[in-house]
């Protein structure tokens, strides 16, 4: 049932370009032009009267929140917070009626995220759940659902669940945008556009994985390395640390990247792996800028960068991997495949059993 290939982790990372397709068929107007979520039982009124919202969930399904995160406030203007689940509950947090409560999760059985859920309801709040299980714990106890369709994920390292929940939170934040009149019609049919053009672009990427084979065999010998990036790319750096952590067993550090010099940088020494998310054209020459202070100190970098950018290889970046162009705020969807990827042959490399690391579980069901 592995289809051929050689861990679940693999075939999991293949089957994102029909995830994504799968997540947003039937949820776009035969026109293009607005998204469709028939299982959104919130009335325009309802949504008029959301203030703000509490993203919870753990893991990377918290990680796809922080892109959320970014992806509420830009398109629809609402103030959002975000909390992994086993904080949120013990920091009293300010729920009201007009909170949105939105928690994401995989299995729909996490025990910290179900408590948060049922924390929100208890003061009031209204509670939307982005999970790929239907008739999960969450599921049935949230008062909307967005069903991610991933399909079954068997891995203990989630690929196609985070990529899918990605998706969601797209579909989620344009249909905001669209009922609060925050964007225009045509902006977002041009990203309707762009949105599906996703999964051939993320089967380009896959097309070039035994170059991230080769990386990710020399990464393999280190014991500790950095992923830096700024704004949505710091998001996809941190995910792509838990994941290497979690399968290769190599420590790794996600850092903001302008953050450095407030103390990590210290860490930087002769050799140390950095790798460097550049998607974000406007925070370009910033992140740049923090590259060549790690290469300074003998860094070795691999650049993430979009596909066209002119980065002269050798002497900030000695490793290039391109993605293929999007919008900015879809290329998290983009960004992350490539780490996914390292992550897998990181722990191949290791001889690890990449689909049940150590000490871990798919399903977290205790507190
Ligand atoms: O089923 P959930 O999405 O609620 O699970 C949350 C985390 O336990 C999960 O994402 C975990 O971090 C993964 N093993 C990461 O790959």
């Amino acid at each position: 049932e592995k289809a051929g290939f050689d861990h679940f982790m693999l075939k999991e990372i293949y089957e994102q370009p029909k995830a994504y397709r799968d997540t947003m068929m039937g949820r776009i107007s035969a026109d293009g032009r607005s998204v469709e979520l028939k299982e959104i039982g919130m009335t325009p009124e309802q949504i008029r009267g959301i203030r703000n919202v509490h993203i919870v969930a753990c893991g990377t399904a918290y990680h796809a929140g922080m892109v959320g995160k970014s992806l509420i406030e830009s398109l629809a203007r609402i103030p959002v917070e975000i909390d992994v689940a086993s904080e949120y509950r013990y920091r009293s947090p300010i729920i009201t009626p007009e909170t949105l409560v939105i928690v994401v999760s995989q299995s729909g059985e996490t025990a910290d995220t179900l408590a948060a859920l049922r924390e929100a309801k208890r003061c009031g709040a209204r509670v939307l759940a982005i999970t790929n299980v239907v008739g999960s714990s969450v599921s049935r106890e949230a008062n909307d659902v967005i069903i991610t369709q991933a399909g079954p994920e068997i891995a203990v390292a989630s690929t196609k669940a985070y990529t899918s929940q990605l998706i969601a939170f797209m579909l989620y934040g344009l249909f905001l945008a669209d009922t609060l009149g925050t964007r225009d019609k045509d902006w977002i049919a041009d990203v309707l556009v762009a949105m599906q053009k996703l999964p051939e672009q993320v089967e380009s990427i896959l097309e070039r994985a035994q170059v991230l084979k080769q990386v990710a065999e020399s990464l393999a010998k280190h014991d500790n390395l950095f992923f830096i990036g700024r704004g949505i790319d710091f998001a996809v750096a941190q995910e792509g640390s838990l994941k290497l952590k979690e399968i290769s067993y190599i420590h790794s550090e996600a850092y903001p990247a302008g953050e450095l010099k407030h103390g990590t940088l210290a860490l930087i020494e002769e050799g140390i792996p950095v790798i460097a998310l550049i998607t974000q054209e406007d925070l370009y020459e910033k992140t740049l800028s923090n590259i060549k202070e790690v290469k300074a100190r003998g860094a070795h970098v691999l650049g993430l960068v979009n596909e066209g950018t002119e980065v002269e290889v050798g002497k900030s970046i000695d490793e290039l991997f391109a993605i293929p162009r999007t919008l900015p705020l879809l290329s998290p969807a983009l960004s992350v495949v490539p780490l996914q990827l390292l992550a897998y042959y990181a722990s191949l490399a290791r001889g690890n059993d990449v689909d049940k690391p150590r000490n871990l579980a798919k399903s977290v069901t205790v507190e």
